[in-house]
């Protein structure tokens, strides 16, 4: 699905594009090449494939896998399609590259998340080699464009935002931290935390977003800022005594 000249929405269960569930999967275009942001649950590769190509793209030309954070919806895909397409994978460095390598279930929450019914009991997390870990604030260019990578913390440590200019539009690839709306990407889920909320999401102020992208949802080309805007005006409405905030961990 084109959205603009240089991203496409290639997978997504809420649109149908692939089953899983799935976070969206964007496909952008470069003056140089393509790159995925996010992975969805690897259900469906096939799927995702099919929509690569049915936007005149070779899936084997897919260089680099971005993702916003670990979550299965978002990353448990990488593997198959690192595996099909001999991309690179990045993710953030702040938990993420270990989560993703090799978190233990308990660091994955998956025991908590197959108690609370959010996964079937015979899930498994698919584990995957991560060719290089993000740092808040790097800029690097992948296929022409340059990205600036921010992690902000709340709905996860490991959470990042890609930020690009694509198509004369400031774009933002926000993953799970602000849906449109203002809405927040708080779930009772382990590192999840409106207090690392209060630190991570005004990082993301004066940005001057256009574009949009959140990881589910509507997505917007046009004053997505208001919905960042929005999230934190509401945010600074709750009263938060000691936004201290979880220390992030160097043992993940
Ligand atoms: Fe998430």
């Amino acid at each position: 699905m084109r959205i603009s000249p240089s991203v496409y929405l290639v997978g997504g269960s809420q649109e149908g594009l692939t089953y899983g569930p799935d976070g969206h999967i964007y496909l952008v275009k470069g003056s140089d090449g393509i790159f995925l942001i996010d992975a969805g649950n690897g259900y469906d590769v096939d799927g995702l494939k099919h929509n690569v190509e049915e936007e005149g793209f070779n899936f084997s030309d897919i260089t680099h896998l971005l993702i916003t954070h670990h979550h299965t919806d978002h990353a448990r895909g990488a593997k198959e399609i690192k595996d099909r397409t001999g991309c690179k994978v990045w993710i953030s460095n702040n938990t993420g590259k270990h989560l993703l390598e090799k978190g233990t279930d308990e660091e994955l929450g998956i025991p908590y998340a197959k108690a609370h019914g959010m996964y079937a009991q015979d899930y498994v997390y698919i584990h995957c080699p991560v060719d290089r870990g993000i740092d808040d604030g790097e800029i690097f260019t992948i296929a022409g464009v340059s990205i600036t990578a921010i992690n902000v913390i709340g709905h996860s440590y490991d959470s990042l935002c890609f930020l690009m200019n694509l198509d004369g539009l400031k774009c933002l690839f926000n993953g799970d931290t602000v849906q449109y709306g203002g809405v927040i990407g708080l779930i009772n889920y382990p590192m999840c935390s409106i207090a690392d909320y209060h630190i991570g999401l005004p990082k993301l102020k004066d940005l001057g977003v256009d574009a949009l992208f959140p990881g589910h949802g509507v997505l917007t080309i046009k004053n997505g800022q208001a919905a960042i805007d929005a999230a934190i005006k509401q945010l600074d409405s709750i009263f938060m005594p000691h936004s201290v905030g979880q220390t992030i961990s160097s043992t993940l």
